[in-house]
């Protein structure tokens, strides 16, 4: 196997806090390895296009802190195809990389595998996605920050609810998973969620808003997984104006603000310990696998398993937003 020399490190798709932890902690463990580290810009598209520069330990100085990514992020047409892919590898050969740590979601990991198995490339993957969709994995780079930030906010929305005395449908993203909107729900008191691996029927559904009606405060508070099938949050109200006109439900959309603001401590800690540990895999010779964290251990996750997609919902805890709400 071939020495590993010079690390290049990007992030790719949608955002999430604690990108930043996770580029630091690669690029302060590769150096303390004596390895280079090159940081590509927007994605795999820094890759096609050679926007990349070399790091030192204060290229990352002062960013633990910062959501987004200094990296920049993008989702690149041009890598899925194969004369993109031949560009990147020329242009990564030619900057003297000679193995990759991707930061990003299913999709990115997606490309990594293709790009790792028609160039021999040894690449490692970190799960950064504030939707905790992956394999293999407990938990993902920024979903603890985005569900802190959802909490906060059905906070308010729980102040304008209990004085008005209304329904409130809030819809958070996950992209068809429901980790954000059933965690979110029990973490806010939240009186139902909706969540894309458990069909909800409109009987169903008055049976919620019913419960959480017959509670002291006169008000209730779904949380509504994003899904373009059914049209979230937006498709169920129109659902209840028609079944339920009493209802006066009101919608509030959280959309991109679940992916800013400063990573909890719980993030900065997760994207350390995988960054660091990264570059450890890389030296030990491991290659095309995701770090991940099961049972509070680090693990090595096969592309194959890492974006296969991770819905494995706890039916208990949709029965515990019930229960909890009565
Ligand atoms: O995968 C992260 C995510 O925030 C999803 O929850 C959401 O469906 C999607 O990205 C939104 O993507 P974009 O920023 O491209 O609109």
């Amino acid at each position: 196997m071939a020495k590993i020399n010079c690390i290049g490190i990007l992030t790719s798709g949608g955002d999430a806090p604690g990108m930043n932890a996770a580029i630091r902690a690669v690029t302060r463990m590769a150096i303390y390895n004596n390895l280079r580290v090159i940081g590509i810009k927007r994605g795999y598209y820094g890759l096609v296009y050679n926007e990349m520069e070399e790091f030192t330990t204060k290229s990352v100085s002062n960013i633990i802190q910062q959501g987004g990514t200094i990296l920049k992020t993008a989702r690149c047409k041009e890598f899925t195809t194969a004369e993109g892919r031949a560009k990147a590898y020329e242009n990564m050969t030619s900057a003297g990389i000679d193995a990759l740590v991707v930061i990003g979601g299913d999709g990115s990991l997606s490309g990594a595998r293709i790009f790792a198995e028609e160039y021999d490339v040894p690449i490692v993957g970190l799960p950064g996605t504030i939707d905790n969709d992956l394999g293999g994995t407990d938990r993902t780079i920024g979903y603890d920050t985005a569900l802190n930030t959802i909490v906060d906010a059905v906070d308010k929305i729980r102040d304008t609810a209990t004085s008005h005395e209304r329904l409130f449908l809030v819809e958070v993203m996950g992209h068809m998973a429901g980790y954000l909107a059933l965690n979110g729900a029990i973490a806010s008191g939240a009186e139902a969620a909706i969540i894309p691996e458990m069909e909800t029927e409109i009987d169903q559904l008055g049976d919620l808003i019913n419960r959480g009606f017959r509670k002291s405060k006169n008000s209730a508070i779904v949380l509504v997984a994003e899904n373009p099938t059914t049209g979230g949050a937006m498709g169920l109200a129109q659902r209840i104006k028609e079944e339920f006109p009493e209802y006066d439900a009101r919608v509030t959309i959280l959309g991109h603000l679940q992916r800013g603001g400063s990573p909890t401590a719980a993030d900065r800690i997760l994207s350390s310990k995988m960054g660091a540990q990264a570059i450890t895999a890389l030296m030990e010779g491991q290659r095309n696998v995701m770090i991940g964290i099961k049972n509070g251990d680090l693990v090595y996750v096969p592309f194959s398993k890492a974006t296969q997609h991770n819905s494995s919902i706890d039916r208990g805890d949709i029965d515990l937003v019930k229960i909890l709400s009565i």
